[in-house]
């Protein structure tokens, strides 16, 4: 019997192989759009990328104030076993094997200047990254381009439409998870996540809402009630969280030491003290993958009549170019097909 996590995990492989042939849910049902990954949506420096790294719990994300992130990135985390050393992978530099994080982040940083030049321009074309390490939870995540209201000076006036629209092809598919950052130091009621997520999915149910910057919140003023679902009702509980600061990244201080940080936060505040145990990053990251692990049991057997149909077109693709195949293309889709068969019988495991 397949365990959940060998399952997201090989769903994990299948989003990727799918990447690789170029299938990006452009057209129709693809098998990239029949999987759930999860989506990081919020203003300018609200938090994003801080919330992202948190949930992997590694330092790898170009961050900071102003327009950082600008073009999307797919990041699929892997777990492995026990006792492997952690690294990371890009698909457009596929024989490189990064350990160093600080590495990746300066490659995200590089492969995003090459394609919008060292401008502010935005791009939609998304960077693939892969991490694989003993510590995180099978998931796929995309970090993207914050939403503005402004251009800023060497930006097109159509940058922050450009932005939403481009957001908004990731959450409007009906298996996108959507995390909607909204920074503590503003008005819930003005949140430009609030305002994506609830345009749309109303009903708020696959919407997780998350508050950060706890920590600068103006003394005598709370979000209590907006972590406790009185402000903005989502069909998922409320996390807040406590990112690292400016002033940590500038002093490096490492992810192990802000969790520890975070958790001191929750456990001695007077204000957030009762809600300690459903806050915090990694708290976040419990839910995100308890919560995926529900939408692909619901999937299951909508994920298997799709695989089935991935096979049959798989096969009369590789009856039209002929097998055996030596071909980068023709072997790309045999692996898919292996790929979707092992998939299919783990799944009709997980029915039984
Ligand atoms: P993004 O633009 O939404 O991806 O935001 P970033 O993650 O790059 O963060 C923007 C800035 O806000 C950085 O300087 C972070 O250090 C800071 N920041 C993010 N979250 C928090 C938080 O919870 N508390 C504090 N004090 N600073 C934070
Ligand atoms: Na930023
Ligand atoms: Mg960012």
């Amino acid at each position: 019997m397949a365990t959940m996590t060998s399952l997201i995990g090989l769903i994990n492989k299948i989003q990727r192989a799918c990447t690789v042939l170029g299938d990006h849910g452009g057209e129709g049902l693809s098998l990239w759009e029949a999987l759930p990954s999860v989506a990081v949506v919020g203003g300018q420096s609200s938090g994003k990328s801080s919330v992202l790294e948190s949930v992997v719990g590694r330092d790898f994300l170009p961050r900071g104030s102003g327009i950082v992130t600008r073009r999307p990135l797919v990041l699929q985390l892997h777990k492995t076993e026990d006792g492997t050393h952690e690294y990371a992978e890009f698909l457009h530099l596929p024989r490189r094997r990064f350990t160093d994080f600080a590495a990746v982040r300066k490659e995200i940083a590089d492969e995003t200047d090459r394609i919008t030049g060292k401008t502010k321009q935005i791009s939609n074309i998304p960077i693939h990254l892969s991490i694989y390490s003993p510590n995180v939870v099978n998931l796929t995540l995309i970090d993207l381009p914050g939403l503005t209201k402004v251009a800023v000076e060497g930006q097109q006036e159509s940058i922050v439409q450009d932005i939403e629209n481009m957001v908004r092809t990731y959450v409007e598919k009906p298996n996108s998870i959507i995390l909607a950052i909204s920074p503590a130091n503003q008005d819930i009621a003005t949140s430009d996540a609030i305002k994506m997520a609830r345009e749309v999915d109303p009903s708020g149910e696959r919407t997780f809402g998350v508050v950060t910057k706890l920590d600068l919140m103006d003394k005598g003023t709370n979000a209590v009630d907006v972590l406790e679902g009185r402000q903005y009702r989502l069909q998922h509980p409320w996390v807040g969280i406590v990112n690292r600061s400016q002033a940590d990244i500038n002093r490096n201080v490492d992810m192990m030491a802000a969790r520890r940080k975070e958790r001191e936060y929750f456990e001695t505040s007077p204000e957030y003290g009762h809600l300690a145990h459903k806050m915090g990053s990694e708290y976040l990251a419990k839910l995100l993958s308890q919560h995926l692990e529900q939408v692909i049991r619901q999937k299951i057997p909508s994920i298997i009549a799709l695989i089935n149909k991935t096979i049959d077109e798989l096969n009369a693709e590789l009856d039209r170019i002929g097998r055996p195949i030596a071909v980068d293309s023709g072997a790309q889709l045999y692996t898919i097909l292996e790929m979707c068969r092992a998939f299919d019988k783990v799944f009709k495991e997980h029915l039984d």
